[in-house]
């Protein structure tokens, strides 16, 4: 082909190129939500650039030594030679079948585009209905599809930060008609549902089924998740469900103790105390969401993975423990109790992403997991206890924390009670954490 058809040479690489594409295009749709995503794609861009520019080259610099080598009448008559080249009437035969497999591709993509043209026929015929938004707007559906995919098929901004997949609970929809002609909302969507304490009638636009005259009202934002400024960013940014350690954190009884100060002190106290704890968390490698009244809240893992944010997360609630006991005192002559701490962490699913309004916009995490580590920190106060973790973040951090007991609990909206050690002092976790 280098030699006597040099136009030809041109065919591979643009079947390897397309080809590899294609597959790339395919690996990083099925890949880009997986929680190491972010961190693998610098090097899997660099290797999908890598491998086929590396193949090209050797391609091309083996065509250009036959083509040099070709220059010497010997060595080319050996080489034809070698090459057992078909008679001219077993070209010809080649060529016929060519030309009849050319027929039959085309035959096939054509028969492929007449029977899909038939399906959506039929489909318009018979299963076409009317679905009706609270706006006034009405949009025609095939039955069956979610409520979400005709809303993102007909351009109606719809908020769906899982993406769709029954997670978040952010593309919940008011039913206004129709209502009981719906099936029953599947387990997964119920569990969504009841944990945001959902009314009969609310249900999820990507679990729920478009039948002919139902009336629907999305009840958030089409852009809660603030996908439109979150550009530019790690992808998370836009909202993505990622395993992370979350960490809270309250401090106990500060409102007998700021009821007795000026409220300048409180003021000082608690930025003395946020200085510490922030420093703690920042120090271990979390990232602080946000501080609510006397709590914090923090994340770890979202730029990592779930051992590394357990990990993390116990070293932050142990250096949170002796950074209290310095400020302690520090301030022992003016406090007349020390502050108290209780810290909960919980590992698991939660929707990451930057979330807000107008300039009070930061990076946050929304879900059963967060609600959960809550939840361990306010049962601190239950067993006396500064630490409670989930046995999971224990786990995932291959920690030892042999001495605290494990506890079973319920936790509200949970069907399983939920292991957790329960730990005194959050300073006499091991320092290997
Ligand atoms: S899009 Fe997240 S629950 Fe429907």
């Amino acid at each position: 082909m280098w030699v006597f058809a040099p136009f030809l040479t041109i065919k591979q690489p643009v079947a390897l190129i397309v080809a590899w594409v294609h597959g790339c295009v395919g690996l990083y749709l099925w890949l880009r939500f997986r929680s190491w995503f972010d961190r693998a794609a610098p090097w899997l861009l660099a290797a999908a650039v890598t491998i086929p520019t590396a193949a090209l080259g050797g391609y091309v610099a083996a065509g250009m030594s036959i083509r040099e080598l070709a220059q010497d009448p010997v060595w080319l008559q050996n080489a034809v030679a070698a090459m057992n080249l078909p008679s001219n009437a077993e070209v010809s035969t080649v060529y016929r079948y060519i030309e009849n497999a050319r027929m039959g591709f085309v035959l096939l993509v054509a028969a492929a585009l007449a029977g899909r043209m038939v399906r959506l026929t039929v489909e318009r015929r018979g299963r076409d209905a009317v679905l009706r938004y609270g706006s006034g707007h009405s949009v025609r559906a095939t039955v069956g599809m979610s409520v979400l995919a005709v809303s993102r098929a007909n351009g109606i901004p719809h908020a769906s930060v899982c993406g769709g997949r029954g997670r978040c609970s952010t593309c919940r929809i008011r039913i206004g008609a129709r209502l009981e002609a719906l099936p029953e909302p599947s387990e997964a969507e119920a569990k969504v549902l009841r944990r945001i304490a959902a009314p009969p009638n609310v249900r999820l636009a990507c679990q729920t089924v478009v039948i002919d005259g139902l009336e629907v009202m999305p009840l958030l934002p089409p852009h809660a998740a603030g996908v439109s400024e979150a550009h530019g960013g790690p992808s998370y940014l836009q909202g993505r469900e990622l395993d992370i350690a979350v960490l809270f954190a309250d401090l106990r009884g500060f409102t007998q103790i700021s009821e007795q100060r000026l409220p300048y002190d409180v003021v000082f106290i608690l930025n003395r105390y946020f200085a510490e704890m922030g420093a703690a968390i920042e120090g271990a490698g979390g990232r602080i969401d946000k501080f609510i009244g006397d709590g914090i809240m923090a994340l770890f893992g979202v730029d990592s993975d779930p051992a590394t944010g357990s990990r993390q997360a116990l070293a932050a609630a142990r250096a949170m423990s002796e950074r209290l006991a310095d400020l302690n005192a520090s301030l022992e002559g003016d406090l007349s109790e020390p502050l108290r701490i209780g810290i909960g962490v919980h590992l698991g699913p939660a929707i990451v992403g930057e979330m807000g309004y107008g300039r009070v916009r930061g990076i946050t995490a929304v879900g059963d997991t967060v609600n959960t580590a809550s939840r361990l920190e306010s049962m601190t106060k239950e067993h006396g206890a500064q630490f409670i973790v989930s046995q999971v973040v224990v786990e995932a951090a291959g920690a030892d924390l042999e001495p605290a007991p494990t506890v079973e609990i319920d936790i509200r909206g949970r069907r399983q009670t939920l292991a957790v050690r329960v730990v005194m002092d959050a300073s006499t976790l091991p320092a290997s954490t």
